[in-house]
């Protein structure tokens, strides 16, 4: 069985993220969403709201699932026996992290690849981070988040 690992913060999750899950589980079969948790980063939204939102967004999605890892991501990707870490790859900015990160974690577990899909041209521009500031100030964040759980966020940002 090919598993596969989609980290991320998903604070909270935005339709971009929704777009890889999508794309990468029609590659898998089996496709771990891990919701990273570290103590040192203050999310806004805690680890149980980012894991609800994230399993609602999801459901309709049968290969899926939601997890949750701390500590480094290559261990987590080893021990749930995964083949690959996929990730999205918005603009040029993105590059510089992931590569960084992609080669360290390739230095920790030559066997681990991470392949990175394109973003969605719908999404290059969407971040978590826009999503939280549109939606604390009033702005629309209809098609930018899943329907499933848009009035969820508006809720909780509002
Ligand atoms: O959505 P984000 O904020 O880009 O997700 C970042 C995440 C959770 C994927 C990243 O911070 C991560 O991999 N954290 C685990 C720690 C780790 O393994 N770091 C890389 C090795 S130096």
């Amino acid at each position: 069985m090919k598993t596969w690992i989609c980290p991320g913060s998903f604070d909270p999750v935005t339709s971009g993220h929704i777009d890889i899950i999508k794309r990468a589980a029609k590659m898998c079969d089996r496709l771990i969403v891990a919701i990273g948790i570290n103590d040192k980063k203050a999310p806004f939204l805690t680890a149980g709201e980012r894991r609800r939102l994230l399993e609602k967004s999801i459901a309709g999605i049968p290969n899926a699932e939601v997890d949750e890892f701390q500590g480094l991501l290559i261990e987590y990707a080893r021990k749930m026996e995964a083949a690959a870490i996929v990730k999205g790859l918005r603009a040029v900015s993105d590059y510089e992290y992931e590569l960084q990160m992609a080669l360290l974690n390739k230095r920790l577990d030559e066997g681990i690849e991470t392949i990175f899909l394109m973003s969605g041209i719908n999404f290059s521009f969407l971040s978590s981070r826009a999503v939280r500031e549109l939606a604390s100030n009033g702005g629309d964040i209809r098609g930018l988040v899943p329907d499933e759980v848009l009035d969820d966020i508006m809720a909780k940002y509002r």
